[in-house]
């Protein structure tokens, strides 16, 4: 249940956010609590002993909610060993085997191998070394508008959702095609006129776009630029690091189209991060890819195992399908947000403006409900899969009293949330 003890941010929350920003080499924007470890299914607890249902699940990262009974127990079984990280390429444990063996499972036939890593981004930029080891000599990559891939200079070269995260940098060479049925009339003008296909290191997209805006692909454009990807054997890569490991009521988004890539990534929700392919897409070559730590955390490693048991063993890809839905026709009803979108429990609406949309975030936290934003003016709801209709409601009726505030004539924020959520100095 939502507990509000304080006013957000509590103040030892404040004392280390404060902290942050003066001292976080990355201090971009902050949700305005600090975790205490405490909570239970979807919600969590501030070390001011505040209480939040949350429906960002870390961007995703945390499908089974806090302090699940499961994985405390496969926490426990580690306790008392040390080390807890091997240098895991070069050194092996039985759980680098048994994460390869459980992600295989769950990927389509012809999916036998995969290659940990610790981030999405290093999963992004494994999958574009490898095709590119596989045809040498390619030119350039494609990606797609409003396209999300990470921070490592490969990966964000193929992100297209926000100046501001490539602003200043390096780029590796790409192409970008519209996020939409003309895609593929794109690519083929591209092959006609520009390039050559043994050029083209690959295309890269997310069946529903994560940051850039909780963009569901048409059928269409992944049915056709699958088809020409195919005919031209230029490799089809599916970022699957926030829409994989069942959140859209499949294991994986491209599973909805009835098309399967040539590699996909997986991160987030499975702890590590996984280049997943046939085994002859990776290079034969020992040390084409590695790294001193991919695959060698054996505690993420055996959490993610797990992840996946619970997954399979309480049905949760039928329930994400059902609760999306059920999520998705609550927020069609709702009044004044526009663009109601989801597949399984990735779900966003619009409000009118980016400005409102950073407010009505910041109003959903202040009653204890954890939500993000994404794309120029949407709000994304990513609830763990273990959440109930009756936790559905609760957070559909505080967007609800929260757009019925924000709107009220003369609105304003006060106070030290103002400092974070780019609630800032914007505010109405
Ligand atoms: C689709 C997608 N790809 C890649 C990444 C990068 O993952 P990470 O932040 O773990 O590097 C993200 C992160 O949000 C993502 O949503």
């Amino acid at each position: 249940m939502i507990k509000l003890e304080t006013s957000i941010p509590g103040p030892k929350s404040l004392r280390i956010l404060k902290g942050l920003k003066d001292k976080n080499g990355g201090w971009s924007v902050s949700y305005p609590l600090v975790f205490s470890g405490k909570g239970e299914g979807p919600y969590c607890e501030d070390i001011d002993g505040n209480v939040f249902l949350d429906f960002a699940s870390q961007i995703a990262s945390n499908p089974l909610g806090y302090n699940h009974p499961e994985l405390l127990e496969t926490l426990k079984s580690y306790s008392g060993r040390s080390p807890i990280k091997y240098a895991g390429q070069d050194f092996a444990v039985r759980e680098h085997l048994k994460m390869i063996e459980e992600i295989t499972d769950i990927a389509p036939r012809g999916f036998d191998s995969a290659f940990l890593i610790n981030s999405g981004a290093e999963a992004v930029e494994n999958a574009m070394k490898i095709c590119m080891r596989k045809r040498p000599g390619t030119k350039f990559g494609i990606s797609m508008e409003k396209g999300w891939h990470g921070r490592t200079l490969g990966a964000l070269s193929l992100t297209n959702s926000n100046y501001v995260h490539k602003k200043g940098y390096m780029r590796l060479p790409m192409v970008r095609l519209p996020y939409n049925e003309n895609a593929a009339e794109r690519l083929e003008k591209l092959l006609r006129t520009e390039a050559s296909a043994d050029e083209i290191g690959f295309v890269m997209l997310e069946h529903v776009q994560g940051e850039g805006g909780y963009n569901i692909a048409p059928k269409k454009m992944v049915e056709d630029l699958r088809r020409i990807t195919h005919q031209n054997k230029i490799p089809y890569i599916a970022d699957e690091v926030q829409s994989g490991m069942g959140r859209t009521g499949k294991w994986w988004a491209f599973e909805h189209y009835g098309i399967s890539p040539d590699v996909f990534t997986s991160a987030k929700a499975l702890q590590v991060a996984a280049v997943v392919a046939p085994h002859s897409m990776f290079p034969h070559e020992a040390g084409a890819i590695s790294s001193t730590w991919g695959g060698g955390q054996v505690i993420d490693m055996a959490l993610g195992i797990s992840t996946i048991e619970i997954i399979k063993k309480d049905k949760l890809l039928a329930k994400n399908a059902r609760m999306g839905k059920y999520l998705l026709g609550l927020i069609q009803d709702m009044k004044g947000v526009s663009n109601q979108r989801g597949l399984g429990m990735m779900l966003a609406f619009d409000v009118a403006s980016a400005h409102m949309r950073d407010n009505l975030i910041a109003e959903c936290v202040a009653r204890g409900l954890l939500v993000l934003g994404c794309g120029s003016k949407s709000v994304r709801l990513i609830p763990p899969y273990v959440i109930t209709e009756d936790d559905a409601d609760i957070a559909i009726s505080i967007i609800e009293a929260s757009l019925k505030r924000i709107t009220a004539h003369g609105f304003s924020h006060h106070g030290a949330i103002c400092d974070f959520i780019h609630c800032g100095k914007h505010h109405t």
